[in-house]
């Protein structure tokens, strides 16, 4: 390695969901807590981080794709090393580095703290690919307390739950994630209450399936006798309680309830296990965000039977009802999947019936990709028709977006809350903000507006992707200070 006395530098590429997003975040912290700084590209830097996700197969073979492209530019600065971590390293483990010799490290899901370790192992004995079959350790299981580089200031992810103990035929996540295990209640408050001191005013919580949060917490304390020990992780209330059950809901209200906290979202909420109390919760606690991410997967019920869902589209539909009823002004979206083994024309009308029925905001559609090792990807004899499943994929989207342009031209006229989030991406001239909706407003401001600032907009024009709007006031500037590397937990 050259030395220079310019710090080495590193880049984070992240594919995936949230829970990467936030990984990447832990990764970026413990390089910067190794002295490295962040690169102006990826290409530039010294230390690039390929964090992976294999959900579908069209995320492996983008990985693969740009991972072959820095074969080159390693063999032009042999200097440069390259980390792969994240589900896809998990997935392949061996076969990254069987694949790409020019990889340094492989590091999985349940080891990230290792990162950097692995790295300056890597140095002295060459290439590394360490994956663990579990957690290990609580560092090891909850990702946010370790040193953090946020790459909002004003924002923050908070994992509250890792694994998933679903077994939705078509996932891969549970292999690649491990089972469910619940971050300490009293913990998780520490830190949101940390995070508003350094500024942050949005919090998302983060799980595969929020609603079940703290069901392992409970049932694992049983038979414990009560202790201050025990209080930190279950929390002080629930110490006579001694049933299983999910505490989600308490932890809306507790967080919600944290000074300098505006906004409160969470992602996602399993529909069979969505329960009155959170829909309260919901309701009750102005700062929780009306918006609700409720995957839908299928509106048929013979479909949704094969994935293991454990709702039908009756159900569904019934507990969607509930939340609009209880939840002023409610925004949803959902995930669709098209094309799972053996859906026929019958099975797609059901989910375009439904998708219809529940007025989505958005929705995220998806076509079946089998996953090896996965209940689904066996069905091969009950795969479909490629150019039946296109079709239906864009019979589908019309769907969505006739209903996602209903909601949005509904809000013309409407003065809104948002939080500034930047420049819009395609027009600097132009300001972006959410609101508490997590509806995407374009808006034009006479001044410069800090990311984070709280303001209200006009809505003035509406698609089916965004708002537009004008700047009406400013409520709250940011208070973040510049960035900085936050320690957590
Ligand atoms: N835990 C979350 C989902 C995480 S994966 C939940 O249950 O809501 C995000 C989405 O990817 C899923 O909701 C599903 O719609 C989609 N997905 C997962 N596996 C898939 C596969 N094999 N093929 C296509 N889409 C898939
Ligand atoms: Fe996958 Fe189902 Fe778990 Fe979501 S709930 S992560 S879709 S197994
Ligand atoms: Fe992908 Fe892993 Fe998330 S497979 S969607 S990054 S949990």
């Amino acid at each position: 390695m050259a030395v220079t006395d310019q710090p080495r530098s590193y880049a984070i590429r992240t594919y995936g969901c949230q829970m990467n997003e936030h990984d990447s975040e832990r990764i970026a912290g413990l390089l910067e807590a190794d002295g490295l700084v962040l690169a102006d590209s990826d290409e530039s830097a010294d230390v690039v981080v390929f964090n992976t996700c294999c959900i579908r197969e069209n995320a492996d073979n983008k990985f693969y794709g740009h991972l072959g492209r820095f074969k080159t530019l390693k063999e032009e600065r042999p200097d440069m090393e390259i980390i792969v971590s994240g589900c896809l390293a998990q997935k392949d483990r061996d076969q990254i580095a069987a694949r790409a010799g020019h990889v340094d490290v492989v590091v999985g899901t349940h080891n990230v703290h290792r990162a950097v370790e692995l790295l300056h192992e890597s140095r002295r004995n060459g290439p590394i690919t360490e994956i663990w079959d579990e957690a290990l350790d609580d560092e090891a299981t909850f990702p946010s307390a370790l040193a953090v580089r946020r790459e909002v200031d004003w924002s923050a992810w908070v994992t509250i739950q890792v694994g998933c103990d679903n077994t939705c035929a078509y996932c891969i996540v549970p292999a690649v994630r491990g089972r469910e295990i619940s971050r300490p209640f009293g913990e998780l408050l520490t830190e949101v209450e940390r995070l508003s001191a350094d500024g942050v005013r949005e919090i998302t919580l983060l799980g595969q399936n929020v609603n079940s949060y703290g069901r392992d917490l409970t049932s694992a304390r049983r038979s414990l006798e009560p202790s201050s020990e025990d209080a930190a992780i279950v929390g002080a209330q629930w110490l006579d309680d001694r049933r299983a059950r999910p505490l989600f809901a308490d932890l809306l209200a507790a967080v919600s309830n944290i000074d300098g906290i505006d906004r409160v979202r969470f992602t996602s909420p399993h529909p069979k296990d969505l329960r009155e109390d959170t829909i309260a919760a919901m309701a009750s606690n102005p700062s929780v965000c009306p918006h609700l991410h409720f995957p839908l997967q299928s509106g048929s019920d013979r479909v949704l039977a094969l994935m293991h869902r454990g709702y039908t589209a009756e159900r569904y539909l019934e507990k969607l009802a509930a939340a609009r009823a209880g939840i002023e002004d409610l925004a949803v979206t959902t995930d669709i999947i098209v094309g799972y083994p053996g859906e026929t024309e019958e099975d797609f009308e059901r989910t375009l019936e439904v998708t219809a029925a529940a007025e989505y905001d958005s929705a995220y559609t998806f076509i079946f990709s089998p996953r090896e090792g996965t209940e689904a990807a066996d069905m091969v004899d009950q795969f479909c028709d490629p150019a039946a499943v296109a079709d239906r994929f864009d019979r589908l989207r019309v769907v969505v977006e006739r209903s996602a342009l209903a909601k949005h031209m509904a809000r013309i006229g409407r003065t809104e809350t948002i939080i500034v989030e930047g420049p819009s991406k395609r027009d600097p001239e132009v300001l972006s903000g959410r609101t508490s909706q997590n509806k995407l407003v374009h808006f034009r401001s006479d001044r410069p507006l800090r990311s984070g600032t709280l303001a209200t907009a006009l809505i003035t024009d509406a698609s089916p992707h965004f708002l537009r709007g004008e700047l009406v006031e400013v409520l709250s500037v940011s208070r973040h200070r510049t960035r900085f590397a936050v320690t957590a937990g």
